[in-house]
This record gives structure tokens, sequence and C-alpha cells, in this order.
């Protein structure tokens, strides 16, 4: 296990980066090329190991990745694993092969880290279930059995989380049906599958929150990856908790599902300015600029919760480093991520000397304008991780972070890059 040591700086930086590809659409690139029959070009993938996870599950199914170029013989045609899929640390490798694998004839098993195999899989079983797929958890979590599906037909669900993850399993599922299918859920979710469906013409939204999936095969893509705005968030958050710096992120996704760490940023009275220069896939994508001023205390709830989900333990540093009480409610998704995030983003808070109360859906910030130095564990947790060393970025003393090396997951060059804000 790697501990890295941080010293924190009162000094200000001015910098402009362009971090690596956006993991959700990375993850998706890889699928929708694997599943379509053919040859196909996705540049700009992100780098993380969750990624390098998506990637070597579809080679174990006949798909012949090479760097940036996929060849696949279709999803219809996809290769029996000789053994257990293993998907890592990565929840979303795991639920989207699963929407995939169940409609399909492929049986296998997909598997975990002792992390992933911790959390929640029973929400797949019945939306899946419903259009005719095969899926077994073990009771409800990895390994799940999915695949040999005989009759697949279209289906309507309604999920209670606005959860891209299972809307996503269901909607790449679908594909596979006979008749159309639709899905609906709560507000708030990233519509990146949604998006890329309806630019290839197999799915069209039937209400703000509704989408019908229209079955049939997906072409192959040539696609180029946007920065990840839950990367640049950690860059963006080091320049609000630093007042006078300022950092530019070129070319990131601003799917609105993504983008409510931005939203909360302002309103926290950092400030915030995004110009959109393109779409791709439907997503629309643009530059960045986040300039550090004095940050005061918020409420956050509602929608904003789940567009900003991948953020609240930033939300908590940032939070620490201004004035005033920060408000999290409606966010129980928390317990259920990569670790428990709650109690993650508590321990680090009580390390670092911040004021925190915890409640079975989030949690109270008091902001103190200031951190010490302390020792942070990340529960094996990437964005605990790199969320202690932004913290530590402005901290009086030392930070060390426990595990930091798990950062590795989502941005293999996440500590370099942070520290280079200041060169
Ligand atoms: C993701 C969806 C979100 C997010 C995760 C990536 C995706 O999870 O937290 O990091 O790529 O679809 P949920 O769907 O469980 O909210």
């Amino acid at each position: 296990m790697t501990t890295r040591t941080i010293t924190g700086t009162t000094e200000s930086f001015a910098a402009s980066v362009r971090v690596p590809g956006d993991k959700s659409l990375s993850h998706r690139a890889l699928l929708f090329a694997g599943m379509a029959q053919g040859d196909s070009l996705v540049t700009g993938l992100g780098t993380g190991l969750d990624i390098a996870t998506t990637r070597a599950a579809l080679a174990n199914l006949g798909v012949a990745i090479d760097g940036d170029q996929v060849r696949s013989p279709g999803v219809s045609r996809w290769a029996t694993p000789h053994r257990s899929i293993d998907c890592g640390n990565s929840g979303t490798s795991m639920r989207l092969l699963a929407g995939v694998l169940a409609t399909s004839r492929v049986s296998t098993v997909l598997i975990g880290d002792s992390s992933l195999s911790r959390r929640p899989m029973t929400r797949l079983e019945a939306p899946l279930r419903s259009l005719g797929g095969v899926i077994a958890t073990t009771s409800g979590h990895a390994p799940i059995k999915v695949g040999g599906a005989e009759v697949v037909t279209g289906a309507g669900v309604t999920i209670e989380t606005a959860s891209a993850q299972v809307r996503s399993a269901f909607e790449l599922g679908a594909l596979a049906a006979k008749g159309s299918s639709s899905i609906d859920s709560p507000p708030g979710f990233r519509d990146h599958t949604e998006r890329w469906l309806h630019a290839i013409g197999r799915g069209d939204w039937e209400s703000d929150t509704k989408f019908r999936i229209d079955p049939g095969p997906v072409p192959p893509a040539k696609y180029d990856v946007p920065g990840d705005p839950s990367s640049a968030a950690y860059l963006w958050a080091a320049a609000a908790i630093s007042p006078g710096s300022q950092v530019v992120t070129t070319t990131i996704s601003l799917n609105p599902g993504r983008i409510g760490f931005l939203q909360i940023l302002d309103d926290m009275g950092a400030a915030v300015e995004v110009v959109v220069t393109n779409s791709v896939g439907g997503d629309p994508v643009g530059d960045v600029k986040v300039t550090g001023r004095t940050i005061r205390g918020v409420t956050i709830d509602g929608d904003l919760i789940a567009s900003a989900l991948d953020e609240l333990p930033l939300v908590a540093v940032v939070a620490a480093y201004g004035e005033g009480i920060t408000t999290v409610r409606g966010a129980e998704e928390l317990r259920v991520k990569e670790s428990d995030r709650i109690i993650a983003v508590e321990q680090m808070m009580l390390s670092l000397g911040g004021g925190i109360s915890t409640v079975h859906d989030g949690f109270d910030i008091v902001g103190t304008g200031f951190l010490h130095g302390g020792s942070v564990e990340t529960y094996h947790d990437h964005r605990i991780a790199m969320a202690a060393a932004v913290a530590a970025t402005r901290a009086s003393g030392e930070v060390e972070i426990v595990d930091s090396d798990v950062a590795f997951v989502s941005w293999p060059d996440f500590y370099e890059s942070l520290a280079a804000l200041w060169s």
C-alpha cells in the first residue's frame, strides 16, 4: 500500500490544463464500439484503471482493442469467456456490462474487488428481468451470473434512484429486445447513454426523464472523448480554495448531469466561467475557468445532488476552507459508492481538524477557513484520496494520504497534475 505526503502552500497559481478523457464516456465509447460490428476509432479515452477494466472485459468477449482501434464481431457474435470477467473496482464496467450481457446469448459471471463486491447490484435485477434478461446476483451483490437469454421483449420500467448506471444497463440491454422499451427515474442523472442512443437513432425522450429505446444494432463509432469534469473538479476545487488562483480546463464534457459541482462552486462564491465550444455524441463540450474568491456556506439538496454526486467529498473540502455552514442532504447514494463516502468524508475532516456532523443522507460542514495536517484513510476510494490531496494543498501541516495510489482508478497522473498547478 502506498502512502504519500503533501505539504500545503499559501501561494496562488494560474494554469491551463487538459485533463484525461471522461471516465463515464470512455466506458460508453468502448462498449458502443464493442457492441457494433466492424471497426471503430475511439480517441482521447480515459487513462485510469477502470477504463483498462472495460477494455480487458471486452477483450475477453472477443473484441480486439489496439490502442484507439476497436474491431468487433458485434454483440450478437461475442465469445463466451473462459473464466469470470473481473470488473476490478469499476461499478460502471460491472453494471453496464451486466445490462448488455443479460439480454445476450453469452453466459458468464462478473466479479469485482472487495469494494465493488460490497456495492448493491439488486437494483439491476428487476429492470433487466422485465426485458427477459437473465441475471442472478449473489445475495444482491457480485458475483453476478448474467446471460443466456432466449426471448427478449420490450418493457417499460420506472426506477427509484436517479442512477445513470442502472438506466444505462437497461437501455443497453433493451437494444436486443423485440420491441421498444422505456425507462423513467428521478432527474439529475448523467444522460450520456441517452444522448448517444438518440444520436445513432436508437431512441428518444418521451419526457424530461423518460427515454424510449428502439432496438437494433449500433453502428461502428468514430468518437473523440472529451475531458472528464469529475477529474477537472479537483483542479477547480484547488483554485476555489486559493483566493486569486485561477485554473482553465479545456475540452471538458459539460453534460448537465455532470456539472452540478460548478453550480455549487458558483453558489459558494467562486468565479466560474463556462464556454461551450463543441458537441460530441450529443454531449456539450467546452472550457471551464474557475477563480478562487472567498467561499461561503450553501445548502445542497434535490436534483443538484445527482449531478454533483461524485464531487460531494470535494464540496466538503471547499466548504471547510470557507465561511459558514454547508449542508448536504438527500445524498444517501454516497453510502454505496466505492466506499461509504459519508463515513470517509467524516474521517477525513476529523483527521484534518475540520468541523463536520453527519446524518444518514448527508453532512454539515462548519467552514473555518482552516485545516491542519494529519493522516487520511482513503477506504480504497479514489475520490477520497484525491479530495484529501486538494485539502492538503492549503492545510497548515503535512497531510499523509494512506493508499494514495487508489487515485489511479480514474487518474494515474493526478498527483503530478495537481502539483503542476503551481509550476
Ligand atoms: C456513473 C454513474 C454514477 C457515478 C459513477 C459513474 C456512470 O453512478 O456515480 O461514478 O458512468 O454511469 P450511479 O449511476 O450509481 O449514480
